[in-house]
């Protein structure tokens, strides 16, 4: 764990121990969300025997699990809010994983020196809980060998009525939590100029699903 605090995203204040303990619950119980499910499938599908994963906001720690599973030997997940932190480490004891996951609480964007690079590294429905996007998905790039996996939102009517509602909502209750509609077309553009070639996995009403993959011949 870091002794840094977590980012101001404002996420710990609507995660806490309970939301942390209920996620679990649910993965247990259904496994992982449709979409975390698509990301999964689609990493698994270009080979990740002997891989290490990063996951930046891993939340309970569904990807790792699955991942490491499915013959990823290694996952790191660093994760701002020290509730789901704490959840993922004690699923990772009970699931008999030792060392091969680790978990810290902070603000990747922070962190991300100190953070070693993986074979694959993924942000699910995280860059939405945050303001800075470039410097988000420009660090976790660097750190991506392979392939970089994301859900975000889609850019739609919809999605921008329910983020204007959310932002009335945390400006009454004077919570710093937002969810941001980065456009897609600025994510795709700072993971190009990292080297990244965009392939989409699905979509559902709310979200996206995509694999960026490393180009040919950059590092
Ligand atoms: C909506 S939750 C998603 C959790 C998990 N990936 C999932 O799909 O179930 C977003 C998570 O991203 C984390 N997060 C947001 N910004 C972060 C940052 N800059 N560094 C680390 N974690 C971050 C939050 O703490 C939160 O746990």
């Amino acid at each position: 764990m870091s002794d840094r605090p977590p980012c101001d995203c404002g996420c710990a204040n609507i995660f806490g121990a309970r939301e942390a303990q209920d996620d679990l619950k649910r993965y247990r119980r259904d496994g992982a969300a449709s979409t975390t499910k698509a990301l999964i499938e689609a990493i698994v599908a270009e080979g990740i025997q002997g891989a290490t994963l990063l996951d930046i906001g891993g939340g309970i720690g569904a990807i790792a699990f699955e991942l490491l599973a499915a013959g990823a030997v290694r996952a790191e997940s660093v994760d701002a809010t020290e509730a789901y932190t704490t959840v993922s480490h004690e699923e990772a004891e009970r699931r008999g994983l030792g060392e091969r996951f680790t978990g810290r609480v902070g603000d990747f964007v922070a962190l991300a020196p100190e953070i070693e690079p993986a074979d694959v590294v993924t942000l699910d429905k995280v860059v939405c809980c945050y303001a800075d996007m470039p410097a988000l998905v420009e660090r976790a790039a660097e750190r991506a060998r392979r392939m970089i996996g994301l859900v975000f939102p889609r850019e739609t009517w919809w999605n921008r009525v329910a983020a204007r509602v959310l932002d009335a909502w945390s400006w009454l209750t004077r919570d710093p939590v937002r969810w941001r509609l980065h456009r897609p077309a600025d994510i795709d553009r700072v993971l190009a100029g990292a080297g990244f070639e965009r392939h989409d996995v699905s979509r559902d009403l709310i979200w996206h699903v995509v694999l960026y993959r490393r180009s040919a011949g950059t590092s």
